[in-house]
C-alpha cells in the first residue's frame, strides 16, 4: 500500500476549474443510471452518520471494511467507528488539509490499485464539502459517488422523541446555519423560518453563537417564549440536551460551555405542546378507495409513514 502522505504528487487540475467546469452542465454529466446504495466502481463519499457507529448504513460500513485508504472528517467521525469498521485501512484525518494536498493524495492511492473511502459526517449532502472533491477527481478520471448518512438533526430528533414535522404543529423543516464568517446576514434566514410559525429550524454550525442568534431573533420580534433545544453530541456517549426557549437557551449553553457540535432546534415540535392525530390512522383503512378523495387530498401511499 502506498503511504498516501508521502507519495501524493501535484494535482493536475486545479480544483476551482474543475468546480466552475462541473457546474453548467452538472446535471447532463451526473450519471443517471446510479442509485443510492448501489457500489459503482469509484471513490465512494460516504456519511458516517452523527457519530454512532451504530447508525453507519450497511453500505457504508461494507465499503469501510474493504477500504485500504479511509480519508475522514476528523473529530466529527466517531473514533470508534474507526477503529470497529477502518482496521485494515490507513486513515487520515482532513483537518487542516486543502483541496490541492486531498485530491492527488486519493487519487494516487486509487490509481495505484488502492480501494479509497471518504468519510464525511452525518449526511455528506447537508453543510459538507463532499461536490467540490467529487469534481475535482472525476476532472482527474477518478470516478466518485454518494452513499448517504443520517444526518444529525436526524439524530437529534430521535433522542427528543419527537417528530421534525408533526401534525398541526409543524408542516416544514428547515436545515439552516445562521450568518457568520461563511453566510452575510442578508443570507441569514432563520428569523424568516421561525417567523411562519409551523417550521422546524434546524441549526447547523451554529453552537459558537447561540446567544447572538437568539438575540437577533428577539431583536426581530420573535416570540420569547418559542421553545428552543440544543442537542449537543447526538448519539455519542456523552451527548447532552438542554432546553429552553428564545428568551432562556443562549445562557444555558454558554453555562454548559458548548462551543461546537451541537444542534440548535427551534419550533413547537421541541415543546410540550399536543398534536393532531394523523388522517392516515384515522380511519383511512376503512373508507372507501374514493371516499372523500379530491385532487388535493394524499392517496393512501402518500400518506403512509
Ligand atoms: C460541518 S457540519 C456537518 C453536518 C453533517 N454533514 C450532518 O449531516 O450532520 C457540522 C455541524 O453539524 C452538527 N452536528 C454534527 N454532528 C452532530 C451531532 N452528533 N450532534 C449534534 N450536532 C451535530 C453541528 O451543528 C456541527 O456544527
Amino acid at each position: 500500500m502506498s503511504n498516501p502522505d508521502e507519495n501524493a504528487s501535484e494535482t493536475v487540475t486545479d480544483p476551482q476549474s474543475a468546480i466552475d467546469a462541473a457546474g453548467e452542465d452538472r446535471r447532463e454529466t451526473r450519471p443517471s443510471d446510479f442509485t443510492a446504495g448501489d457500489t459503482p466502481d469509484g471513490i465512494p463519499f460516504i456519511g458516517a452518520g452523527p457519530g454512532d457507529p451504530g447508525l453507519l448504513t450497511v453500505t457504508g460500513r461494507e465499503l469501510c471494511e474493504q477500504a485500504d485508504l479511509v480519508v475522514h472528517a476528523g473529530s466529527l467521525v466517531n473514533s470508534e467507528l474507526l477503529a470497529a469498521y477502518c482496521e485494515d485501512a490507513k486513515t487520515v484525518s482532513s483537518i487542516g488539509k486543502d483541496l490541492e494536498e486531498l485530491i492527488p493524495m486519493m487519487r494516487d492511492a486509487y490509481e495505484a490499485g488502492e480501494t479509497v473511502v471518504r468519510l464525511h459526517s452525518g449526511d455528506p449532502a447537508i453543510y459538507g464539502a463532499a461536490l467540490e472533491q467529487m469534481d475535482a477527481l472525476e476532472e482527474e478520471g477518478v470516478p466518485t459517488y454518494f452513499v448517504p448518512g443520517v444526518t444529525s438533526a436526524f439524530a437529534a430528533s430521535a433522542t427528543l422523541r419527537t417528530q421534525l414535522t408533526l401534525n398541526g404543529v409543524a408542516n416544514h423543516v428547515a436545515f439552516t446555519r445562521p450568518q457568520g464568517e461563511t453566510l452575510s446576514e442578508a443570507e441569514d434566514h432563520v428569523a424568516e423560518f421561525v417567523e411562519m410559525g409551523d417550521v422546524t429550524t434546524c441549526i447547523y454550525l451554529g453552537t459558537h453563537a447561540v446567544s447572538e442568534t437568539m438575540d437577533r431573533l428577539l431583536a426581530d420580534g420573535r416570540d420569547p417564549d418559542t421553545p428552543v433545544t440544543v442537542v449537543y453530541h447526538a448519539s455519542w456517549p456523552d451527548e447532552d440536551v438542554i432546553e429552553g426557549t428564545i428568551e432562556t437557551i443562549g445562557e444555558k449553553v454558554e453555562a454548559a460551555g458548548y462551543r461546537a457540535s451541537a444542534l440548535v432546534i427551534i419550533g413547537e415540535a421541541v415543546g410540550d405542546t399536543g398534536y393532531d392525530r394523523s388522517y392516515l390512522y384515522d380511519g383511512w383503512a376503512s373508507r372507501g378507495e374514493t371516499d372523500g378523495q379530491s385532487e388535493d387530498t394524499e392517496s393512501p401511499q402518500e400518506a403512509d409513514d
